[in-house]
Formats: structure tokens, sequence, C-alpha cells
């Protein structure tokens, strides 16, 4: 049995000119957990040429849904960008990851903090049920250089709140908290510097970072994500896993070179 799915192409939506994100269908047989990324990509030359990709969708709707970067050179993103409605890819069967909630040890407020494409895992968590049972407060920070950069913001505040299924949980537990680096925006500042210093969790009436109380989801660039450990290991949190769970989790976002 092949370990591909061939899915067709639903919905194509373009941010900007480096970032795009699509629909396809959905294999009744691929299950996930939210957080988790698989396989995808596109048969080149007879061949699959596949990236790993997180799922945006949750593991209850029924279509799935990708985030992805253009790399103007990039093996599969130079193709992938131009795929257009009823075209298909490939999507593979078995999904894996870190940043699943069974990583963390009990705690009271989640952070989940994504640079670039990194929010992505984050979009099926956020639209997870189990994890507003778990918590009593889910923190979305998607950090970007630029504002054309925040995907799904009007997704995230907009229809979110207003979701049939998760809408009330997400009015009284999730808080987002966009922010941006190079031109002035509603928030300001680099992920790393606005949790150490305590500003976003001012801004949203929370307390400092606290291991006993906070846990972390961590996923985007490797600079960032070298930076963010550093930054919680000062501060006493414990990476976690499956086999041991822990303070926080952390994943890299798959850009390619
Ligand atoms: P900055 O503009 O100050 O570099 P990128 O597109 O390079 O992945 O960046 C996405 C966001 O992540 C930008 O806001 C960027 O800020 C920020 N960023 C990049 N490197 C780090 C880091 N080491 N620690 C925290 N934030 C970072």
């Amino acid at each position: 049995m092949s370990n591909l799915n061939t899915e067709r192409v639903l919905e194509v939506h373009h941010y900007t000119d480096r970032l795009f994100s699509f629909k396809t269908t959905r294999d009744p047989s691929f299950r996930f957990v939210n957080g988790q990324f698989t396989m995808i990509g596109m048969e080149v030359e007879g061949r699959p040429l596949l990236r790993a990709y997180s799922m945006v969708s949750s593991n209850y709707e029924e279509n799935l849904e990708f985030f992805s970067i253009k790399v103007q050179n990039g093996p599969l993103t130079s193709r992938l960008q131009n795929i257009k409605v009823g075209d298909s890819v490939l999507v593979g069967r078995k999904p894996v990851g870190t940043l699943v909630q069974d990583a963390l040890v009990p705690g009271k407020t989640l952070y989940l903090c994504g640079t670039g494409t990194g929010l992505a895992p984050f979009m099926s968590v956020v639209k997870d049920p189990d994890v507003y049972d778990r918590f009593d407060t889910v923190v979305l920070i998607h950090g970007t250089r630029f504002i054309n950069e925040q995907a799904y913001g009007d997704f995230i505040s907009e229809a979110l709140p207003n979701d049939e299924l998760i809408g009330e949980l997400v009015r009284s537990k999730l808080k987002y908290y966009p922010t941006v680096t190079r031109e002035p925006y509603i928030h300001n500042g680099r992920i790393t510097s606005l949790l150490a210093s305590g500003k976003l969790q001012a801004d949203l009436g929370l307390s400092p970072l606290d291991k006993d109380n906070d846990r972390v989801m961590i996923c985007g660039s490797p600079a960032f994500l070298k930076d963010m450990v550093e930054m919680l290991e000062e501060h006493g949190f414990e990476e976690g896993a499956i086999s041991k769970p822990g303070h926080f989790v952390v994943e890299k976002a798959f850009v390619e070179k």
C-alpha cells in the first residue's frame, strides 16, 4: 500500500508574494493529533517531491488545509505555489510531530508561539476543543516582520469567536497577540523580548512567565527556536516529550532552503 494519498485542491489563497495557503480533500482514513505535521508534495518527473507541512485544519474538519512559504527556486514550493483548484497533491499517511498537548504537564496558561509559517500547527490547536478543557487561558502569538504576513488574522479574530462548535470556548479562553517587528502595528517587537520582559503578559492581563503555571509550544525559524529555548530554560522550564511531559515543546517551521 502506498504511504501517500492523492488529494484534490479545493481552494488556494495567496496572502503575499511569499505566502499562500490551500485546502484539499481529506482521505477519511487520514487521522492526526492537532499540532502534528505530515509530508506533502507533488509528483515531479515521475517521483514524489515532498516536504513537511503542519496541518492548519483541525482533526475533526472534513478537509485538509496547509500554509506555505513560496521560495523562488525551492524545488517544491516554486511548483506548489502555482497549484489551482482541481489539481492533485500528495499527502503522507503518517502524521508526526512534537507539538502535542500530551507532551506537556498540566498547567493554567498555554502560550502558542509561532513566527512566519510557524503559525500553521497552532491553527489546528486553537480549533481543538480539548485544548480549552486542559487550559484556563490559551494565548496565540504570531510574530512576523510585516503586517501583510499576519495570515489568518481575520479568521482568528472574527470567524473563530463566532464558530458554531468552539466559538464560546474561544471567546472565553483564547487571547490572540499578533506582533510585527518592522513597521508600526497594534503590537510590536520580537516574541522572545515581549515574553521575557513581561510586556505581552501585562498587555493581556496575565502574570509574568512562571513554570508552575505556564506551558509553551514553539514553532518558527531555527534562530527563534534557539532564543526561545534559552529564554525558557533561564526561567527553569524543561522541554517535554510524550515519553516525559515537560513545560514546553518545540518544532521548527519547515522552511525550504
Ligand atoms: P526581526 O524582524 O527582528 O528579525 P523571519 O521572517 O526572519 O522568520 O522572521 C519572522 C519574525 O521572527 C520576525 O518578526 C523576526 O523579527 C522574528 N525573529 C527572527 N529571529 C528571531 C529570534 N532569534 N528571536 C525572536 N524573534 C525572531
